[in-house]
């Protein structure tokens, strides 16, 4: 099975390019820039690829030569602190600009390598749920993350006509760069992450699940 995976150079999408690997799964590992752990992976590494521009997705798109894919794994992400007391849209638009608009732009560019039967994880964040916001704050990372469920919601009953089923994922809080390494093992994330995975059909596409398989609120 093909798999490809964005972020992959580091944190989450690094272990899961580790577990698919050992798995024997074939593995597309997408980046801006490989690391010497990705590289000593010996997987398919596809660096160079920024999710935030249109002509780097089309370049990814270029590369794969319409090669089918069975899983696509939207993990790359960005997380930038904005307070009430210091908004900065600039960066509130960037966090857009990845977290929901990247990757709802390479599933677009990548839906002809996806066939009946195929697969997406978007892995966005609890973060991003309206109903579970009791502490505020984090205006760009939480809307962008808002913003990327609702595009996976979407895209699940878009894409059920073609028996594409997608799975909204929070990865839990894991302990990556992203979080200053404080949280869960990125291993007991990337189990539960690939177990969702494996449980994704058609009848509960467009769920928004918790790592662990508890379902989440939206
Ligand atoms: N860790 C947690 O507790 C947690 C909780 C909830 C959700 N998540 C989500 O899980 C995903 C993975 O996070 P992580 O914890 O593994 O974070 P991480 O260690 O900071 O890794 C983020 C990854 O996203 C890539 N990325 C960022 N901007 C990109 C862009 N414009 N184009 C292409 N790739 C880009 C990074 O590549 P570079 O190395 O090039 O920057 C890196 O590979 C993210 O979507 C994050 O929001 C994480």
């Amino acid at each position: 099975m093909t798999i490809l995976v964005t972020g992959a150079n580091r944190g989450i999408g690094y272990e899961l390019c580790q577990q698919l690997k050992e798995m024997n799964e074939t593995v597309i590992a997408v980046c801006r820039s490989s690391s010497s752990e990705l590289d000593d992976l010996k997987v398919q590494v596809e660096s160079g690829i920024d999710i935030s521009s249109d002509a780097s997705v089309a370049n990814l798109v270029q590369r794969l030569q319409g090669g089918t894919i069975a899983v696509l794994i939207n993990n790359a992400g960005m997380f930038q602190q904005t307070t009430l007391e210091d908004l900065n849209f600039d960066s509130i638009r960037q966090q857009f600009e990845v977290n929901a608009m990247g990757a709802l732009r390479v599933t677009e560019a990548l839906l002809p390598n996806l066939k009946a039967g195929s697969k997406i994880a978007m892995i966005t964040s609890r973060m991003g749920s309206i109903a579970d916001n009791t502490s505020g704050g984090y205006y760009g990372y939480r809307m962008s993350k808002a913003a990327l469920s609702m595009a996976g919601k979407s895209l699940a009953i878009d894409l059920k006509p073609r028996q594409i089923a997608v799975a909204i994922l929070h990865p839990g809080m894991v302990s990556t760069d992203m979080t200053n390494h404080s949280g869960i093992p990125v291993a007991e994330s990337v189990q539960g992450i690939l177990q969702r995975i494996e449980q994704l059909n058609l009848q509960n596409s467009g769920t928004f699940w918790h790592a662990n398989g508890e379902e989440l609120p939206w």
